[in-house]
């Protein structure tokens, strides 16, 4: 891919979802979030790639799927008022229609558009497919990690800036002083939480602080260090043992991928050889 292309591409998707403004405030307000996240994620995406030494077309591919992951997100909160998926529809493939249906991705080489398209298929499954290549891989797990730092700094803004999230965007969980147990176990065994436990708003940031476990790239890990979003959204959780315990599984996690960091990034550079 060449940059141009990614450029008329940019001009395409702000034409869009301006197509969804309303007008009124409220209504509009989560989808402003969701143009900020989707400009974010493509940064967090290029320099993820950067720090992988990925090409210039490369990087091109990868800030393409990063424009496009959430494009879903728009047509589901018009016609549900949600982004709840599992109250709704699944937004990835939401955004896949609507990248079909309006063919802004047919002047692009047939292979470079089953990656995008299938790199936001995956951005959001419990986990990736088996039978895909290596290359195809290495794009699924970049829009994964770009999601999650991004989720992460726009959470822990919310917590640093003493502001209740949109209840669409916390999946009207309410704030209760508890938490679910399967997913503070899930955390003591280093695993990523599931959606489906999710009682409360402290499950819900219990579970995004999970995300780590989760984590593909060094660099994702020493971002997510840096920018101090985990630890925010840690503070902001009720002082109890309990919590003390599983925050201290996440935060020694982090710090072995930082650490890590060398190896792990030979990992990778390895993947895109494949
Ligand atoms: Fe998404």
């Amino acid at each position: 891919m060449q940059p141009d292309q990614v450029i008329r591409l940019k001009q395409w998707f702000e034409s869009y979802t301006r197509s969804f403004m309303t007008g009124e405030g409220p209504i509009d307000s989560p989808l402003e979030l969701k143009i900020g996240h989707t400009a974010r994620v493509c940064d967090n995406i290029c320099h993820l790639g950067r720090s992988i030494e990925l090409t210039d077309g490369q990087l091109c591919l990868a800030e393409t799927i990063g424009l496009f992951h959430d494009l879903g997100r728009f047509e589901q909160y018009r016609r549900y008022r949600t982004f709840n998926d599992r109250q709704s529809t699944n937004h990835a493939a939401v955004g896949i229609d609507v990248l079909n249906q309006t063919a802004v991705l047919d002047t692009l080489p047939a292979d470079e558009k089953a990656t995008i398209i299938d790199a936001i298929r995956f951005h959001n499954a419990p986990r990736l497919p088996a039978n895909r290549p290596p290359a195809a891989l290495l794009f699924m797990r970049l829009i994964r990690d770009a999601d999650k730092l991004d989720i992460w700094k726009v959470f822990a803004d919310c917590y640093r800036y003493r502001q209740r999230p949109e209840p669409a965007i916390v999946q009207h969980l309410t704030d209760l002083p508890t938490w679910d147990q399967k997913i503070v176990k899930a955390i003591s065994e280093k695993r990523t939480a599931s959606f489906q436990d999710m009682k409360s708003l402290n499950d819900f940031k219990l579970l995004q602080l999970s995300w780590v476990f989760g984590l593909y790239y060094a660099e994702t890990a020493v971002q997510a260090k840096k920018r101090g979003d985990l630890a925010a959204i840690a503070r902001s959780l009720p002082d109890h043992p309990i919590l003390r315990r599983a925050i201290g599984v996440i935060t020694g996690h982090l710090d072995e991928a930082v650490s890590a960091d060398r190896t792990r990034t030979t990992v990778c550079q390895q993947v895109i050889g494949g």
